[in-house]
């Protein structure tokens, strides 16, 4: 990390900003004085002249057939979080990386995705002034990051492929590529994912590997068991067993889904669909499998947080309606199982089963809290 001196504590102040900061393009009225430091009181946000350059020989955008292709529709519904309440998730990361970013900062955004943080970090702080490479394992959803921020100079994208022939990923020094490998990065930041790295020794040793000394990773997940989890709050990927066990009872006593009945009591065709599940939302871990991983990979875990996500059933409805298949596969079937896709109406009846589940679960209320963790690390 860069230095943070009194003149940054005071522009993190959206209405301040000490005379020795380069000029700003939106500054208006007033002076004054804290603590013997004059500074200008705006009256309108500042946005002040962005100046940020990646290193000489860095390419923002790779030559590679994903960045050009047509958008897929699962990154396009992914993408629909971004309006849903239970995405305040995101608030307690941006708020510390408005407080942690230097001007000419390099942060990664590891399992960027869509690109919803960067996105968001701008419309907070329009004029950071940092670079932000969003990296992503699946070039779907990058290549809408791509859509959404290519014109933004601050934002670079990598897709980190899996190797066929290694049966692992692609390590970050192998994507940033020189001068950045070389450089290295200030910030790393993981959100919505860590519990999904199937990697995760090694995805961590190589975010040390990229991070400068000193620099910072923010990681933060709803799929972690932590021990200050409150009795009422959930594990949000855990819901989805939860509906799972309450839609068997509906099936079992609503004639309206006997024709699914026969299939529910097939055990071992069952146990394909809980395999499903699991791929699809990966059983939780608790908190120190993560802290011990950092731990192992030469991080030096700072502080470790929890917050209460307020979720939206209609939301999170939404969310699981596109992963239908995974959540109730065995209505209707899926065809990596059964040979054959699931009829149109078995689809409606395993969405509607969804939601009277969801109904039942959550007692009619129209939110749920889930218990989000967030742990930051230092090199
Ligand atoms: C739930 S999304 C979160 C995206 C984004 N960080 C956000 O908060 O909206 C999880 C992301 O992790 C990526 N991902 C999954 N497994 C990964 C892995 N092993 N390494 C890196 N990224 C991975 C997915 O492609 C996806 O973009």
């Amino acid at each position: 990390m860069a230095l943070q001196g009194v003149g940054r504590t005071l522009a993190r102040h959206r209405n301040l900003r000490p005379h020795s900061r380069r000029a700003a393009t939106a500054v208006r009225a007033g002076r004054g004085k804290i603590s013997g430091t004059s500074f200008e009181v705006d009256t309108k946000p500042i946005l002040r002249d962005v100046t940020f350059s990646w290193p000489a020989g860095f390419r923002r955008i790779p030559d590679q057939p994903w960045v050009t292709s047509p958008l897929e529709t699962l990154a396009l519904k992914y993408d629909t979080v971004e309006s849903h309440g239970w995405y305040a998730n995101l608030e307690p990361t941006l708020e510390q990386l408005e407080r942690e970013l230097t001007d000419g900062d390099i942060c990664i955004d590891y399992s960027g995705g869509t690109g919803i943080l960067v996105d968001r970090l701008f419309k907070r702080v329009p004029d950071v002034d940092a670079g932000f490479v969003i990296v992503d394992a699946s070039p779907k959803f990058l290549r809408l990051a791509v859509e959404k921020l290519r014109n933004d100079a601050r934002v670079a994208f990598r897709w980190i492929r899996y190797k066929k022939e290694e049966r692992c990923l692609e390590q970050l020094h192998e994507v940033l590529e020189s001068p950045l490998d070389e450089a290295g990065v200030d910030l790393i930041v993981s959100t919505n994912a860590i519990h999904l790295y199937y990697g995760l020794a090694d995805t961590l040793a190589s975010w040390t590997r990229a991070l400068k000394p000193d620099g910072l990773a923010l990681v933060q997940s709803g799929n972690i068991r932590n021990p200050d989890a409150e009795e009422h709050e959930w594990i949000i990927d855990e819901t989805v067993g939860a509906i799972h066990r309450v839609a068997q009872t509906l099936v079992r006593d609503d004639d309206a889904y006997a024709a699914y009945r026969p299939g529910l009591e097939d055990a071992p065709r069952m146990e394909k669909y809980d395999a499903l599940r699991a791929k699809y939302f990966i059983p939780v871990r608790p908190l120190d499998y993560y802290t011990g991983a950092l731990e192992t990979a030469g991080l030096k875990i700072a502080k470790v947080e929890k917050r209460t996500i307020v979720a939206h059933v209609q939301e999170w409805y939404d969310f699981l309606a596109v992963y239908h298949e995974g959540v109730l596969g065995w209505v209707g079937g899926v065809e990596r199982i059964e040979g054959e896709a699931a009829t149109e109406a078995a689809v409606q009846d395993r969405l509607r089963l969804i939601r009277a589940a969801m109904d039942q679960l959550f007692e009619r209320r129209e939110t749920f809290d889930a218990c989000w963790t967030y742990v930051t690390c230092r090199r």
